[in-house]
């Protein structure tokens, strides 16, 4: 096991006008692994996250990746560096079918596709992969929310990433699609790729994190294993709401 640390992200503040939407916030995140995020509606994961995948950068702090600097790269600057995310409000081309998505994900980043017969043996195999094979002609846009979430996956691989984010990919899943979801993020996971998700369902980050962080009015609360942020007594309180009903 791999301690190097893949992102490090130090004392990063966002502020949007009047609003700290986070606020010093730093922690690293293990290469080769699989690190979670949690932590009340509004509590600033999302910014975190946006700011780590370069669709703005902090106000201040810095976010180094593999060592290297990377706070003020652009968001299309990422698949070149080898890191690809999904969006929590999917984001796929809606008139084109599943394949051609995935197709036209093949394009971009550090590996891309040199030709049309490249990049859709490369899709191919990606749907394979994620178990949208059967789906691959279907318009995206006809398909459900589970399908959805797995085609942001699929097209984010497509970019043949070394890290991705995740950003709520299992909201909306009923308990058996949960299932299915953590265990493709799994097989993700085990093809090498390192993980960095936020997740509501707290069934998905107990099975699949061996790091958590915690974040609650844009502040880090804790951090630790599953297990050692769930029994924080601060962390409860927050989520029990005994303070301030927080509604995750
Ligand atoms: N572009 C923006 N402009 C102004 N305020 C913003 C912007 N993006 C987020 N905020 C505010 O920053 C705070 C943190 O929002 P953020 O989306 O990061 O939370 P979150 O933890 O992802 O919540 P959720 O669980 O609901 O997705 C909220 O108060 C939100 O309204
Ligand atoms: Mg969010």
């Amino acid at each position: 096991m791999s301690d190097s640390k893949i992102i490090e992200v130090q004392h990063i503040t966002k502020r949007f006008k009047g609003l700290t939407a986070v606020k010093d916030v730093s922690f690293s995140v293990r290469e080769g692994g699989i690190t979670g995020m949690i932590g009340p509606n509004g509590a600033g994961k999302s910014t975190t996250f946006n700011m780590i995948c370069g669709y703005y950068p902090p106000t201040e702090g810095k976010i180094f990746y593999k060592g290297q600097d990377i706070t003020d790269k652009k968001a299309y600057e990422y698949t070149n560096m080898k890191i690809a995310r999904t969006f929590q409000i999917m984001k796929p081309l809606k008139n084109l079918s599943v394949l051609e998505n995935v197709v036209a994900s093949s394009y971009f980043g550090h590996a891309a596709a040199k030709n049309e017969r490249e990049a859709k043996e490369r899709a191919m195999e990606i749907l394979q992969f994620t178990g949208l094979y059967e789906k691959r002609h279907i318009l995206s846009k006809d398909m459900g929310t589970p399908d959805q979430k797995r085609l942001e996956m699929a097209r984010a691989l497509a970019t043949r990433p070394e890290m991705l984010f995740l950003d709520e990919n299992m909201a909306g899943l009923n308990p058996a699609e949960t299932e299915a979801a953590i265990q493709l993020i799994r097989k993700i996971n085990e093809s090498g790729v390192t993980i960095f998700l936020i997740e509501h369902i707290m069934q998905a980050v107990v099975s699949l994190c061996e790091e958590v962080i915690v974040l609650h009015h844009g502040e880090k609360i804790a951090e630790g294993t599953p297990a050692q942020v769930m029994n924080d007594p601060y962390v409860m309180e927050v989520y029990l709401g005994k303070k301030e009903g927080a509604n995750a």
